[in-house]
């Protein structure tokens, strides 16, 4: 046992065939923040696929949350992707059901069965994002920044242990995305640990952790930036 929730050693990552990264080392701690940066192309969104079994690991030792993503099985990817929460750029909510009914979906792809747990949970996520008001709103009514709110919300549905997040401020103004690291912040500051692939250099300078730089074809821990 060890205590990293991402643990990968000397994997390869890979778009069907095609090698997008090499010999990939990466740790993340319980509750610990990580960016992962690198120009387009790079590689950031095949590494994030792989580590929630969108992408098979073929080569090398992965593990996340406990589970060896090389010999996972098909059956076994719910129970992986309960222990994740993923945020991604564009939200991909259900736009036209409500902020509660895009949570009532996933509570019950998740299967919960209880209704005053659901109703319960569906409370506590939306208070801790600040979205409680909206929750009747079809989320296409909403701004970008509010249905970050309710994907990070979504995200933390199942008490995850480790939220992925693609770019997650990628369609958001410097204000709103601020606003968003601080919720990122908050959701830390109570054990989730958080890897964030993202282009935003100014997020980083305003909350500096960890960086993992993608760039000719591998990964390296970075203690400063590169611009
Ligand atoms: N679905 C796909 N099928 C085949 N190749 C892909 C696919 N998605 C990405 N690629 C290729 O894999 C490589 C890495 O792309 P990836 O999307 O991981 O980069 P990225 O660092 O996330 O870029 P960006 O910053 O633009 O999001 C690129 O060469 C890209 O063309
Ligand atoms: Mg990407």
């Amino acid at each position: 046992m060890n205590d990293f929730i991402v643990d990968l050693n000397d994997v390869k990552i890979y778009q069907d065939d095609h090698l997008v990264l090499n010999n990939v080392n990466l740790k993340v701690k319980s509750g610990e923040l990580v960016y992962l940066v690198g120009k387009t192309g790079s590689g950031k969104t095949s590494l994030i696929k792989t580590l929630y079994a969108d992408i098979p690991l073929k080569y090398g030792m992965g593990r996340v949350s406990g589970f060896n993503l090389e010999t996972l099985k098909q059956s076994e990817i719910p129970y992986l992707r309960r222990d994740l929460g993923v945020v991604f750029q564009d939200f991909q909510l259900l736009n036209d059901r409500s902020v509660k009914e895009n949570l009532l979906f996933v509570l019950k792809a998740t299967g919960w069965g209880n209704n005053i747990k659901i109703q319960n949970r569906i409370k506590k996520v939306l208070e801790l994002v600040g979205m409680s008001y909206k929750d009747y709103k079809k989320t296409y009514e909403l701004s970008g920044g509010e249905k970050q709110r309710v994907s990070i919300a979504r995200s933390l549905l199942n008490e995850p242990k480790l939220i992925i997040a693609d770019e997650p401020t990628g369609n958001l103004d410097p204000k709103t995305s601020n606003e968003i690291m601080l919720l990122f912040k908050k959701v830390q500051s109570d054990g989730i640990a958080i890897l964030m692939a993202t282009h935003n250099y100014q997020i980083i300078r305003d909350f500096p952790s960890k960086i993992y730089n993608c760039s000719e074809g591998s990964i390296q821990i970075t203690e400063r930036l590169i611009l």
